[in-house]
């Protein structure tokens, strides 16, 4: 028995930060902006949202689409790096604000990869068959950790969140394989100082600014597109695959250039990419089902259709996954 996504659904908040107003707080501009990095708006939250309520719009709307109701729910995963609060997981929140009353569930820290970890877990839980129907979910309020004076970081970040639902199948269809990986060494390179329990939050945190996404922007550049193109061919060649037979790539959308040499590597061609970067940059672990939710809106995926994840962030984290698409 495999897992099949039965639904899928997303939630970007309204507000929308051009690259336009961007240069009126920082030293850049929309041409390098979108020269490096492909993207040209983000959407950031209104004051008071939070991950959980975006969570639970996702969540919502889940139910909705699949026609099921809450206590069909039997566990809720959130994939996140920005939950609400530090104590009481986001999974929490929205099993309360969606009225999941059979649900047990968790979040799950993956930074850009998450969602693939989470799904993958997701999927291990409802293969076990002691779960019908898992609630997976990838949401980040990003713009709750950036400093908007810091031009290395503000530029690339947004906040949103998408998310699926995980049932069993007997079919030839659901999730086929997943290569997940992890390398600690990678933590100096990318990760929020404070806040922790390595370094609770106190006045010398909060003046020195380290509640705030520090990131080597360079170095984590060279490691992603170098491990995002490796485990992406990797699964293909693993399972017996070309690029040939692949439908759709989504790749986590932290910058098109990393997103190219992937596409490269496996020998895709540009029509075979989701790429929707542009308009909403890197939301972290909501990326992958935003663009899942979206290539299925827009038709791109039918039954029967290979498609690749891929991600890529900070930890180091990265992994790929294939899905035989079944709905
Ligand atoms: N606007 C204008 N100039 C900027 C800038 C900005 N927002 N940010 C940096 N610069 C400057 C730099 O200061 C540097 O100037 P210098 O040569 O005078 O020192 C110059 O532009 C080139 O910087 P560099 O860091 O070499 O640019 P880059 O091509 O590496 O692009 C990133 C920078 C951040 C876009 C790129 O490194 C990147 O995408 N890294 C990975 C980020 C990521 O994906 N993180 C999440 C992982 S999931």
């Amino acid at each position: 028995m495999k897992a099949n996504i039965t639904a899928t659904a997303k939630y970007l908040p309204d507000r929308v930060l051009t690259n336009f107003e961007l240069e009126k707080i920082v030293d850049t501009d929309d041409e390098w902006i979108r020269a490096r990095t492909g993207i040209e708006e983000r959407r950031l939250v209104n004051d008071g949202e939070a991950t959980s309520h975006m969570a639970s719009h996702i969540g919502l709307k889940l139910l909705e689409k699949s026609g099921k109701s809450p206590d069909d729910i039997d566990v809720i995963i959130i994939a996140t790096c920005t939950p609400d609060l530090i104590v009481v997981s986001t999974a929490a929140l929205v099993q309360e604000k969606i009225g999941a009353q059979n649900a047990w569930g968790f979040d799950l820290m993956g930074a850009c990869t998450g969602f693939i970890y989470a799904l993958e877990t997701g999927a291990k839980l409802v293969e076990s068959n002691q779960y019908k129907c898992a609630m997976v979910i990838g949401v980040d309020t990003m713009s709750s950790i950036i400093d908007y004076t810091d031009r290395n970081t503000c530029i690339l970040f947004g906040d949103g969140g998408g998310g699926v639902l995980l049932e069993p199948t007997t079919q030839n269809d659901g999730l086929l394989d997943a290569i997940l990986q992890l390398d600690g060494s990678g933590s100096t390179y990318l990760n929020v100082p404070a806040g922790g329990s390595l370094r609770p939050t106190s006045e010398e945190t909060v003046s020195n600014k380290q509640h705030y996404v520090y990131q080597d922007g360079k170095t984590v550049f060279k490691f992603a597109v170098k491990k995002m193109a490796d485990v992406s061919a990797e699964i293909l060649d693993k399972n017996g695959f070309s690029g040939e037979d692949v439908k759709l790539f989504i790749p986590h959308q932290a910058n098109k250039r990393i997103i190219d040499a992937a596409r490269k590597r496996c020998k895709l061609s540009e029509e075979q990419v989701y790429i929707n970067i542009q308009k909403y940059g890197n939301t972290t672990a909501g990326t992958i089902p935003i663009a899942l939710d979206e290539a299925v809106n827009e038709g791109r995926l039918e039954k029967g259709d290979l498609l690749l994840l891929a991600a890529f962030g900070g930890g180091f984290t990265w992994g790929s996954m294939l899905i035989r698409w079944g709905v």
